[in-house]
C-alpha cells in the first residue's frame, strides 16, 4: 500500500487550514522566489505529495522554478506535456494517469498522476503550479479547488 499521501476529507480540511498560513507566509514578503519556494515546501509537507513545484513562463518556454522533490526537467515548450498544455489552454489539468496523457513529459517514472494549475496575472499565464503523485488517480476536485485558490493568491506575488 502506498498510503503516504493524505486523502479524502482530510485533504479538504488541510487545504482550509493551510490557506491562511500561506497568506501569513507571503504577506509582507516581496521576493517571488522565496514565496514560491515556501509554498512548494508547505504543500509537500502538508500533503506528502511526490513532487510540487513551479514552472515560470519565460518567452516561449516554461522554466523550472522553486520546487520540492526529485530533479526535474528544466525547460518545457509551449503546449508540450501537461504543464505546457495547461499554459496553452489556460486551465487546470487533472491527469489521473500520466501514461494516458499524450506527450506527458516523464521527469520521473514514479510519477503516476498529476494536477497542473495556471497562475494568471493580468489575463496572462505567468507560471504553472505542478503537483505530482506516485499514486494513480490521486487527485480530485478538492485538490483542484484548493490548488486554484493558492494559485490565485500567488498571482499577487508576480510583477
Ligand atoms: N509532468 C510534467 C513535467 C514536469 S515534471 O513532472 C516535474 C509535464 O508533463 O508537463
Amino acid at each position: 500500500m502506498e498510503e503516504l499521501t493524505v486523502s479524502g476529507t482530510d485533504r479538504e480540511r488541510l487545504y482550509s487550514q493551510l490557506y491562511p498560513q500561506l497568506v501569513g507566509l507571503i504577506e509582507g514578503e516581496s521576493s517571488l522566489v522565496s514565496n514560491l519556494a515556501n509554498v512548494a515546501a508547505a504543500l509537500r509537507q502538508t500533503f506528502g505529495f511526490f513532487w510540487v513545484g513551479f514552472y515560470l513562463v519565460d518567452g516561449e518556454q516554461l522554466v523550472l522554478g522553486p520546487f520540492q522533490g526529485n530533479i526535474a526537467c528544466t525547460r518545457i515548450a509551449f503546449g508540450k506535456g501537461v504543464c505546457g498544455a495547461c499554459w496553452a489552454e489556460r486551465k487546470t489539468l487533472l491527469v489521473p494517469n500520466v501514461d494516458e496523457f499524450p506527450g506527458h513529459i516523464a521527469c520521473s517514472s514514479e510519477s503516476k498522476s498529476e494536477v497542473v494549475v495556471p497562475i494568471i496575472k493580468s489575463e496572462k499565464v505567468v507560471a504553472v503550479l505542478d503537483v505530482d503523485s506516485n499514486v494513480l488517480n490521486d487527485f480530485t476536485e478538492t485538490d483542484v479547488a484548493g490548488l486554484e485558490r493558492i494559485a490565485k493568491l500567488l498571482s499577487q506575488c508576480f510583477p
